[in-house]
């Protein structure tokens, strides 16, 4: 069992009080992680675009105490955020078996988004994974001797047990999740590097996240995963996930766009025919989530660009194009699609590489 090696019996450094601090991105899936089992291991594959601008910078701060028990407290851009900490609570219960330090401090976590908590970006990928390398951080000081090998797979396999998805955020520029045959090294268990040749046209790829709806979700990604679990396409759809991602691999080596689009997109709106067709169903998309669609598929067919589009568990549509065609694509959505968006308002982000220490 992978999860074995992940257990420390003791550690050769004592630690009282500190600090530790790390920025990690959030992530855009390009083949959809939808439906898990066991303790948040994928029902099938999963792969993503690492992103650079949005992104959460934590702050954890531990002194030593005398007391039973899990002690912590979260703060959002400086003020105390209650509502975040049932699921740190439950985070760290499900770690502890991996960090037995965590009762043995008293815990402030300070956080704060590059993205307006309001935007409807889910930070939990970004979140969880900068509190994952936070840990991290404390354990490699108790434990100096710890390669970085092990400390990056450590910290996704942690980050993983917080979010899914967040297991993909700690490195770039794209990153694997989940086991697919075709793919060596691939784990349930944490992310990995994809570890095939990328041709250039996929080099600092654009997203621009198109904030169309920026309320909280009517239901949580949680929920809908668990709606898989008795889904009547269950099976077509972790078939076609892994089907996907064998796809991607030429298309990622031939640097062949129009067949990248055709990919990304079923994927997108197969995501969301999984909700729609669920028991209870729901619908996330919003009226203008689908003008936004139309006006793309529109754009490319009188302009040849290769622009597309994909979505997460939500409203907003992320605007996937080459960085060649940054001005074109640019300008259509300044013309044509920001008036479909909340207040006019979007995000400019591209692929990125992944988390950094901050250093004091
Ligand atoms: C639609 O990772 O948010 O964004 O594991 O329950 O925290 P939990 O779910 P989460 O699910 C993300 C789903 C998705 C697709 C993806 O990112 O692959």
């Amino acid at each position: 069992m992978p999860e074995h090696r992940f257990i420390v019996c003791n550690y050769s450094h004592n630690l009282t009080s500190g600090a530790v601090s790390w920025q990690s991105p959030s992530n855009i899936a390009l083949v959809k992680y939808w439906g898990k089992y066991g303790e948040q291991l994928p029902m099938n594959a999963s792969i993503s675009f690492t992103l650079k601008n949005c992104n959460t910078k934590t702050v954890l701060s531990f002194k030593k105490k005398n007391t039973a028990g899990f002690d912590f407290e979260v703060f959002l851009d400086g003020k105390r955020e209650e509502s975040f900490e049932p699921k740190i609570q439950k985070f760290f219960e499900r770690v502890e078996v991996y960090l037995p330090f965590l009762k043995e401090f008293k815990f402030k976590i300070e956080t704060s988004n590059s993205f307006p908590h309001s935007s409807g970006i889910a930070s939990s990928a970004s979140g969880m994974s900068a509190l994952a390398l936070c840990l991290m951080d404390m354990e490699q000081q108790m434990q100096p001797n710890i390669t970085n090998e092990y400390f990056i797979e450590k910290a996704s396999f942690l980050a993983r047990l917080g979010s899914g998805s967040a297991c993909r955020s700690l490195e770039g520029p794209l990153i694997v999740w989940g086991e697919h045959p075709e793919i060596e090294g691939s784990s349930n268990y944490f992310g990995t590097k994809y570890p095939f040749a990328v041709h250039k046209n996929f080099e600092n790829y654009q997203d621009t996240i198109l904030l169309v709806d920026k309320g909280e979700k009517q239901v949580s990604s949680t929920l809908g995963h668990d709606l898989m679990v008795d889904h009547p396409f269950a099976e077509q759809r972790f078939r076609q996930a892994k089907d996907n991602l064998s796809k991607l691999i030429p298309v990622f080596k031939n640097g062949d766009i129009s067949e990248f689009i055709k990919i990304v997109e079923s994927e997108a709106l197969s995501l969301h025919a999984m909700m729609m067709t669920s028991i209870p169903y729901f619908i996330l998309m919003k009226p203008n989530t689908l003008e936004i669609i139309n006006h793309i598929w529109k754009f490319r067919e009188i302009s040849g660009s290769n622009v597309c589009f994909t979505l997460d568990a939500g409203a907003n549509v992320h605007v996937l194009y080459p960085e060649s065609e940054k001005e074109i694509v640019l300008q259509f959505i300044n013309n044509k699609l920001s008036q479909f968006c909340k207040n006019g308002e979007y995000i400019e982000d591209e692929v990125g590489l992944g988390a950094e220490a901050i250093l004091n």
